[in-house]
């Protein structure tokens, strides 16, 4: 049985743990929301890369799982080999998705919606140049989709007008018929951005191909243990005191959710 720690800064990670567990439903996951520190994408590189390492090498001391999926684009895009270097399992990262997307627009004009650090990475222009040399790319980046995202999960209503108003420079451009979904949480808002955008409009996200990179990364890891080593845990990290956020990692399969709150509050175990 093999155990995956899921790290995001938010809930955004469910929509990654959401495909794993319908590509690999035998992997034990833990998950890990370092509610703390988001919005990550309004944070520099070197803040990331300063507090993510240590962050990840503690948590894989403590529980102890046999891979990590970095399920945020804005710590993969930043942190990634810097995370590597500091532990000793498989990290697999999210890679925002401009190849699909550059093979799938019959327009060659598509969008990567993510957060302001992913869309201003040299991470995703060396992808752009890659695999999308000959297309038209607007690159629109967004924290206040993550905060709407926050509140769909926390059950309260998305605000439609803030979220067209997050999309609309996109659709300035109407030859765009694809948008790479650059943050693993905008997948959560797909309802929501389907109903604010042009009709026709195809979402790309990593979601599925990591969870096939999972699944080929834990047949390749020999472990010897037959059964998991606890319930599926959902640590939040200075999570607030949200018993329906909470109630939504339940829904995704996180049997145990651990709110870990600042000193002035009181833990909540739901
Ligand atoms: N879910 C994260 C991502 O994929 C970022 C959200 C944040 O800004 O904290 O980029």
């Amino acid at each position: 049985m093999v155990h995956a720690l899921i790290f995001d800064s938010g809930v955004g990670g469910l929509s990654v743990s959401a495909e794993i567990r319908k590509v690999s439903p035998g992997i034990q996951q833990s998950y890990v929301a370092d509610d703390m520190f988001r919005p990550y994408g309004e944070k520099t590189d070197q803040q990331l890369r300063e507090r993510l390492p240590g962050l990840l090498w503690t948590l894989c001391e403590t529980l102890k799982p046999d891979l990590v999926v970095m399920a945020c684009n804005t710590a993969s895009t930043s942190a990634l080999s810097e995370i590597r270097a500091e532990l000793d399992i498989p990290v697999i990262g999210v890679v925002p998705a401009i190849k699909p997307a550059a093979a799938l627009s019959r327009t060659r004009s598509f969008a990567v919606l993510g957060t302001p650090g992913t869309v201003r990475r040299q991470y995703v222009d060396q992808l752009i140049k890659d695999f999308a040399p000959d297309h038209s790319v607007i690159l629109q980046g967004s924290t206040r989709l993550v905060a709407l995202a926050e509140d769909k999960l926390a059950g309260r209503p998305v605000h439609m007008g803030a979220l067209s108003e997050e999309i609309a420079p996109i659709f300035k451009d109407p030859d765009v018929d694809c948008v790479v979904l650059a943050c693993t949480h905008f997948p959560l808002l797909i309802e929501e951005l389907a109903a604010a955008a042009p009709p026709g409009i195809n979402w790309v996200d990593s979601g599925e191909a990591i969870a096939r990179r999972v699944q080929s990364v834990a047949r390749e890891i020999s472990v010897f243990r037959p059964r998991r080593t606890g319930p599926d845990l959902a640590l939040l990290v200075g999570q607030n005191n949200d018993p329906v956020r909470a109630r939504a990692f339940k829904d995704y399969g996180f049997e145990r959710v651990v709110g870990l709150l600042d000193s002035s509050k009181t833990a909540i175990n739901a």
